[in-house]
């Protein structure tokens, strides 16, 4: 992996899609490099042409990036070309306000190519949880500075803001051609590797072709037979697996502040959970406190995943009503992970506090989760954390058959985690809508995790 390559991999199907067009037209987009040698755009393109044996393909040196640049370049040219989510270009415009908080909303959204307006509402919500300082002066693309407006207005530039001319906008980066290619100069060089017949052709339009042929080394035909076969193998054992045990999962919209009396005193076994981490939330962990007390069984537990900002008063509110026990580490490593511009800190963990209504006398847990690299799942919640780190906290920290109860809902992680693992789930969260994408994401993951 580059360490310019700001988004995570393709899927296995963006992949294969990506590897059969470049099998039949040749890599049309250029790898882009610095002048060192690193991959700055096209490493899903290398790697692909290294699997099909294709060596000559159109190349672009940028010299004289800064670190910042090269970054910035790398995300524009995603931004522009990848079908992204609207979860993925979130992260990507966070990304780059971590990195260069002090530039102007504008001067952003013309480097990435968006609209300005969307880097000021993913600026307001980083200023709001301290990710990044609340500048009081912004450089614009002339390097000068310009006072910049307090958080709680709206971040259009005020009419009588400083414009920057059209002069001001920088002038492209020098493109020069690598020495291999710098011989002809064409830089879009299309590269046909073989002729395949019209069946092969249609085959290999589909994804999950191109990926078996790559997997197993056969020819496109064959994957595709075998792909047929298996197909219809899996029908068969949808239906006898696609019964979702409506009565092990239970969810409902709920404020926790409300006390939860929908749930019965100690009938839950342990409470896995993830709630806002802002300063304006630091409430609603008294009111978790409150809860769990009444609603976990003597010997229960109480995980809650939180952030470092403001950790003793987090303990506190959690000291209401229930006993602190121990915090564990929940790593989060890979390049993506948050920079805390106030602390000065780019932070790699989060704890994951571990309450109890009495002593603890169970199994003995190791204090360390590891979540997969760069796991940031964003696609059913802008705070989605990632499935994997989930299933190992709950297989931790619960038994087959208990009931694991999630609060703070979200995207429904927890509740997939713990369903896969044979838990019985109870899951509710203050926003409608998150419950209903939970409710049919669990229903989809949990017929997989069947099989
Ligand atoms: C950090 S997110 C949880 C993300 C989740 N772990 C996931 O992986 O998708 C916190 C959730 O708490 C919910 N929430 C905020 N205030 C709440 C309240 N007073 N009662 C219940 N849920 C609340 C939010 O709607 C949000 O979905």
């Amino acid at each position: 992996m580059s360490e310019y390559q700001v988004m995570p991999e393709l899927t296995p199907e963006e992949y294969a899609e990506l590897r059969a067009d470049i099998a039949l037209r040749g890599v049309m987009v250029p790898i882009e490099y610095d002048e060192l040698g690193n991959i700055l755009d096209g490493y899903h393109r290398l790697k692909v042409c290294s699997e099909l044996g294709i060596k000559d393909f159109p190349k672009v040196v940028r010299a004289g990036m800064t670190e910042t640049e090269k970054l910035t370049h790398a995300r524009k040219l995603n931004m522009a070309r990848r079908q992204l989510t609207a979860g993925q270009k979130r992260e990507l415009i966070r990304d780059q306000l971590r990195a260069t908080p002090e530039q102007s909303d504008r001067q952003l959204a013309q480097r990435l190519g968006v609209d300005h307006k969307t880097i000021g509402a993913q600026r307001k919500e980083l200023e709001g949880r301290g990710e990044i300082p609340h500048v009081e002066t912004s450089t614009g693309a002339d390097g000068k500075t310009y006072p910049r407006k307090p958080p709680t207005v709206t971040q259009e530039a005020p009419a009588s803001a400083p414009q920057r001319s059209t002069t001001d906008i920088p002038e492209p980066l020098p493109i020069i051609h690598d020495k291999d290619t710098a011989k002809d100069t064409v830089i879009h060089k299309p590269v046909t590797v073989f002729n395949p017949t019209k069946r092969e052709v249609s085959a290999m339009k589909k994804p999950e072709v191109v990926a078996r042929m790559q997997e197993i080394g056969t020819s496109a035909l064959n994957a595709e037979k075998q792909l047929n076969r298996e197909a219809k193998a899996e029908r068969k054992a949808y239906e006898l697996t696609d019964d979702f045990p409506e009565e092990k999962c239970r969810l409902f919209v709920a404020d926790i502040r409300d006390g939860l009396k929908e749930i019965a005193d100690e009938s839950v076994d342990v409470i896995i959970t993830d709630p806002p981490y802002a300063r304006e939330y630091i409430g609603l962990y008294g009111a978790l406190s409150r809860v769990a007390q009444r609603v976990l069984k003597a010997n229960g537990s109480l995980i809650v995943m939180t952030g470092q900002s403001y950790l003793p008063e987090v303990m506190q509110e959690l000291g209401q009503a229930m006993l602190y026990h121990w915090t564990m580490s929940y790593l989060t490593p890979g390049g993506k992970s948050p920079q805390m511009f106030q602390k000065r800190v780019n932070t790699f963990w989060k704890p994951l506090l571990w309450y109890v209504k009495s002593e603890y006398t169970g199994d003995y847990v190791g204090d360390v989760v590891k979540s997969p690299v760069n796991a940031n799942e964003k696609d059913y919640h802008e705070w989605g954390q990632s499935l994997g780190g989930m299933l190992e906290v709950v297989e931790r920290m619960s038994n087959p058959e208990d009931v694991v109860f999630d609060p703070f809902l979200g995207g429904g992680t927890t509740g997939i985690a713990a369903m896969c693992k044979g838990r019985n789930f109870i899951g509710t969260d203050i926003e409608a809508g998150h419950i209903e994408v939970s409710r049919q994401r669990l229903k989809e993951e949990y017929g997989r995790c069947q099989k």
